[in-house]
């Protein structure tokens, strides 16, 4: 047996005329927890529902363990699906929305039952078997469309954005106990959510999907600290890394001078292997944490919104270019908002893009 979970080799799919997905490889291994994140729109979905056998591939190959299922039954590529909208039938009890793949695929009774048993215990459902799935909690449903899948024994789970109608505290709860779930079938999983953290805290792996492509894909902290490109930097990260427009202005053995535009009295001394022609245009990237509030000279920033979330805090204002900024601030700091404060980027954190995206190096 490969260690393979899941392949893709240069996949396409069109609706019609549009490219949703243009051109995507990838190799989750088996007992991987990947997870699929990127703007809306961008065919995470469609890309899950061609694992599945939802939805037909346009070209490529889709490989589940060592076996091309590309043209195979949905039915019998080994898959099992999770969707954002449980998908329960209302009229029938929760063990019998758990049964009904094993029914429909006419196991015997006894099998049924244990299965059932087995993975109700696993997900702490064994009470509310007899339930209709009404009588249920939000999370307790989502337990059992996750059980139905379960009982099925799939190779691969592929879960669509399946916490997302659940509350805060629920979703937290929930995160937890799929990644316990994880650790137990050790199966392989395929994720896809719009919520940082739990892409964060869940992947393995993680695939930033935008204009049809992988834009990168590896554990959750190489991303953050050594994205690619400024899309996935931008992408990565909550809130967001700040961006400058910035001109090179000197250049010395491994390093530069680059000064932010509009800002003359700004210039920052960035260690780099690539050596830029003075007058050469960049754009910085800063993480808010990488923004730390000096008592001397730095960047002046006009704060109006100050989210104080206890530990840390985020001061939301401006550049005296204009700019917006985020700066992170450990610790309570009240009344921040409506001040003006200086702060200095530690430069041996800053990310240096070409203005096409690219990161430089
Ligand atoms: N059956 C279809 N026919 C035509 N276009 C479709 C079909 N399904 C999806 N699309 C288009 O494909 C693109 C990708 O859709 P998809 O649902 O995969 O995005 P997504 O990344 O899951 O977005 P979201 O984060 O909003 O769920 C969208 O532009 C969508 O309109
Ligand atoms: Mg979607």
């Amino acid at each position: 047996m490969s260690d393979t979970g899941v392949q893709l080799k240069d996949v396409k799919k069109s609706f019609s005329v549009v490219d949703v997905i243009r051109g995507v490889d990838m190799e989750i291994k088996r007992g991987q927890f990947a997870v699929f994140v990127g703007p809306s729109g961008c065919g995470k979905s469609t890309l899950l529902r061609m694992i599945a056998g939802l939805e037909d591939t346009s070209a490529g190959k889709i490989l589940i363990g060592d076996r091309d299922v590309t043209d195979v039954d949905p039915a019998d590529r080994g898959v099992a699906m999770v969707f954002q909208s449980y998908a329960l039938y209302p009229h029938l009890s929760v063990f019998e929305n758990m049964a009904f793949s094993l029914r429909l695929a006419k196991r015997p009774k006894a099998e049924v039952k244990e299965k059932v048993h087995e993975a109700a215990q696993v997900l702490q459902l064994t009470e509310q078997l007899d339930k209709k799935p009404a009588q249920l909690s939000g999370g307790q449903r989502q337990r059992v469309a996750i059980g139905r899948a379960i009982v099925r024994a799939p190779e691969v789970f592929l879960f669509d954005e399946p916490l997302s109608n659940l509350d805060a505290e629920l979703r937290v709860q929930m995160r937890l106990e799929l990644a316990r779930l994880h650790l137990k079938l050790g199966a392989t999983m395929i994720y896809v959510t719009h919520d940082q953290v739990e892409a964060m805290t869940l992947a393995d792996v993680i695939f930033v999907l935008q204009g049809g492509y992988v834009q990168q894909s590896g554990a959750p902290l190489d991303l953050y600290e050594d994205p690619s490109n400024r899309f996935v930097a931008g992408f990565i990260g909550s809130p967001s890394m700040n961006f400058f427009n910035a001109t090179v202005v000197a250049r010395a053995d491994g390093r530069l001078t680059a000064r932010l535009d509009g800002q003359p009295d700004q210039s920052f001394d960035i260690a780099m292997t690539t050596a830029l022609e003075p007058g050469t245009p960049v754009t910085l990237g800063i993480r808010p944490e990488h923004l730390v509030v000096s008592e001397g000279e730095g960047m002046r920033v006009t704060v109006d919104v100050a989210e104080e979330l206890g530990g840390v805090s985020y001061q939301h204002g401006t550049l005296e270019g204009g700019e917006a900024v985020i700066f992170q601030q450990i610790g309570a700091r009240h009344g921040m908002h409506g001040t003006v404060q200086t702060i200095l980027p530690q430069t041996d954190r800053i990310f240096v893009f070409s203005r096409e995206g690219d990161r430089i190096r």
